[in-house]
């Protein structure tokens, strides 16, 4: 058993801003043994209940860890493919990309960029679409094993309207799936999700045979797109006679575990019906603005009572950050003329919490006791901007806003997942 103090300025959101919660933001230490928060009070509190532990003092700013519900490992490398909506941009930039992991060494390389690269941008948890071959998804389930990323991930399928080498067979989607499961789901922090690359490149018969791998193992989540551009959404509608949420809904993939990315074109009913099922969306402003998909109609989401989460979707979008997420986030709504008023607390919500409970962790985005110790310190170097702002930020709401509107990367100084910085696991590893 090992048993550290870490104390700090702690600044997170355990009460949901979108139903009056507020930030708690205050200087106290944590007692985490095996990597768990036993407890939350002063560091005097903690040092005379255990005078012996090691005591860490955490620098700037200690947020949760942040938590992706949105990213696609293969694309990591064509980051930054401007200027094309979504069905032209995955014909030219993406699907060449995903093609290229059927080479387990190139699959293999891309999977320890990507896994470090989250946990520099501050993204503990995520929920990723792994590749189309099952041996670049072991690639990244063992990338994520080795960095500590507490990772959900699942072999991309698709049968029709993508590249020949990509397809897949409903009976191969299943066996390769199975045998993913087999290996990875539950196995420490890593569970799988069975990820239909969306509606437009599935046949009925392969959504059906989703849903039956579902029932392989209790807590698989689904994950998928949806509604994200108006000519993919005609598409679907002419494919399957009905609505995109609906072609999910008869194929039996809606539900608690569900997390569908984008939702920027949905109708009522559609709304109304994954309200019902507690299907979770994850919403992705940069990558909605560079493929020109749309505003995000957040406020009819929160209306209909829809769980919401925040998503990077690399490739599609522009980067890691998820602080940058929330910042776009923020600038939608601002854009709207029924835009949701986000303060800084909603986007760490977003950005946490919220990713939280639509991965059904609730040991995961916040610092009270009973949580894992997935926690960042943001401590940008002196002599930044950010550095600057944050010297002079009036409290801790100006200085979350700072870090959304100007944090990147660079401005993470340490990383933990489970009580260990990704610092000590690289050199470990090393
Ligand atoms: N829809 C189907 N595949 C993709 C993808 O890779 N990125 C985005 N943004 N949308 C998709
Ligand atoms: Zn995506």
């Amino acid at each position: 058993m090992t048993t550290t103090i870490f104390h700090g300025l702690l600044v997170d959101t355990p009460t949901d801003p979108f139903t009056g919660g507020t930030l708690r933001a205050e200087q106290a230490a944590l007692t985490v043994t095996d990597g768990v928060i036993r407890a939350r009070g002063t560091l005097a509190e903690a040092r005379n209940a255990l005078p012996d532990a090691p005591v860490v003092a955490l620098a700037g700013v200690v947020l949760p860890g942040l938590v992706d519900t949105h990213v696609h490992f293969p694309q990591l490398r064509i980051i930054g493919g401007l200027g094309l909506p979504l069905l032209d941009w995955l014909e030219r930039c993406a699907l060449p990309e995903e093609a290229r992991m059927a080479d387990p060494g190139y699959a293999a390389r891309v999977a320890g960029e990507f896994t470090s690269g989250l946990l520099a941008a501050g993204t503990t948890t995520a929920l990723v679409f792994g590749a189309h071959y099952a041996s670049a998804t072991d690639a990244l389930f063992r990338a994520a094993e080795a960095t500590g990323l507490r990772m959900t991930a699942g072999l991309v399928v698709g049968d029709r309207h993508l590249r020949p080498d990509l397809h897949t067979t409903p009976e191969r989607a299943a066996i390769d799936s199975a045998e993913l499961i087999s290996r990875w789901h539950g196995r420490g922090s890593l569970r799988y999700a069975v990820t239909p690359r969306f509606a437009l490149s599935a046949t009925e018969e392969l959504l059906r045979s989703c849903a039956e791998v579902l029932a392989l193992a209790p807590d698989l989540f689904v994950t998928s797109h949806v509604n994200e551009n108006p000519a993919e959404v005609a598409a679907v509608e002419e494919l399957f006679g009905t609505s995109y949420t609906e072609a999910y809904h008869r194929a039996g993939l809606l539900g608690g575990h569900t997390v569908l990315a984008h939702n920027v074109h949905a109708g009522d009913a559609e709304l109304a019906l994954l309200a019902e099922t507690g299907t979770a969306v994850s919403h992705c402003p940069s990558s909605n603005s560079s493929l020109g998909s749309g505003l995000f109609p957040m406020r009819r989401h929160l209306e209909a009572g829809v769980r919401l989460a925040l998503g990077s979707d690399v490739g599609g979008g522009t980067g890691l950050s998820l602080f940058k997420e929330g910042l776009q986030a923020y600038f939608h709504q601002q854009l709207r003329p029924d835009g949701v008023p986000l303060t800084a607390a909603h986007l760490l919500h977003l950005a946490t919490r919220a990713g939280a409970a639509a991965l059904d962790l609730p040991g995961v985005g916040h610092l009270g006791v009973g949580a894992s110790f997935d926690a960042i310190e943001v401590d940008p170097a002196a002599g930044t901007t950010l550095a600057a702002v944050l010297a002079h930020a009036p409290g801790p709401d100006e200085a979350l806003a700072a870090i959304f509107a100007g944090g990147t990367s660079a401005d993470i100084s340490r990383v933990w997942t489970s009580g260990v910085s990704a610092h000590t696991r690289a050199s470990q590893a090393a």
